[in-house]
């Protein structure tokens, strides 16, 4: 696996890559790896000729400077994973490499669907994520890009900024990994303690209520709403920040529901603020 840190390095060996007549697969994380992390990496190592994985924790992103210092890192080992789920290639800049003249003038403002829900609890969130992958992808050039649904407005947002800019990029969403209890796999939950890991779960055990009350003919998003809210009122450690049922392109709830949606949900649990959502066909 080769290693780079700068961007000159990463642009041409991306560039070099292609010029062989690979197709690149690229994963952009911020480190701290885990299941979800590797079930990216096996995806885009099973349909391209090389992977590029990029490890950024990106200050753009953050909305307190609290939450950006206790982001979880362990470079060696997540290096050492990458290797063995078949990187070819990764990159790991500094802050003063991506942003070398400090925080960037021109960001990539995303739209409407930006300003809902995590955008809403996150300001400037996605405005962070849209510029740092802008810029990922330009460095990359030609590429499949490939993002876990777990960040499921994430994706959305990306796959929106890519037909908007006409990047030569193919998005690719991967399905969310599970821990045994249902609790998304998620760089953050290595920051719960015991007794939150387990209230942890209600995220999931919320998000089957909503499927419930939809599969059981429930077709008011304030019926869904109050099953997935009702589940974690019951749970004390846990403050729900949103729990919706939407359309999963446009993100509006419809009414009445129908087709395939997508219920979300976000929540604190302890320290942590978790998010999580789930597809359901009605
Ligand atoms: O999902 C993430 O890990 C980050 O938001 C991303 C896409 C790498 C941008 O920093």
């Amino acid at each position: 696996m080769e290693v780079v840190v700068t961007r000159d390095e990463f642009r041409k060996a991306t560039s070099a890559a292609r010029a062989a007549g690979s197709r690149l697969g690229l994963v952009p994380t911020m480190g701290a790896f885990h299941e979800g992390h590797m079930s990216l990496l096996q995806a885009a190592a099973s349909s391209c000729d090389v992977v590029a994985a990029s490890i950024f924790v990106n200050p753009l992103q953050f909305s307190s400077a609290a939450d950006l210092a206790r982001y979880p890192a362990n470079l060696e080992l997540d290096m050492a994973m990458a290797q063995a789920a078949g990187v070819g290639l990764l990159f790991a800049p500094s802050v003063s490499e991506m942003y070398p003249r400090g925080e960037p003038e021109t960001r990539v403002e995303p739209g409407g669907l930006a300003d809902r829900l995590e955008g809403a609890s996150r300001p400037g969130h996605f405005a962070g994520v849209a510029t740092v992958v802008t810029k990922l992808l330009s460095l990359s050039g030609r590429c499949g890009a490939y993002f876990g649904e777990k960040d499921f407005q994430q994706l959305a947002v990306v796959r929106r900024l890519v037909a908007d800019l006409d990047l030569d990029v193919e998005i690719v969403g991967c399905p969310t990994v599970r821990e045994p209890d249902g609790l998304a796999c998620s760089s953050r939950n290595r920051l719960l303690g015991p007794d939150d890991r387990r209230a942890a779960g209600v995220l999931f055990k919320a998000l089957g209520a909503g499927r419930a009350a939809l599969v059981t003919g429930a077709r008011h998003s304030a019926e869904v709403e109050a099953a997935m809210v009702a589940v974690v009122a019951a749970e004390p450690r846990a403050r729900l920040d949103y729990a919706v049922v939407v359309d999963p392109v446009t993100f509006e709830s419809p009414a009445p529901l129908s087709g395939g949606l997508r219920l979300l949900i976000a929540a604190q649990v302890g320290p942590v603020r978790l998010i999580d959502n789930l597809g359901v066909e009605t």
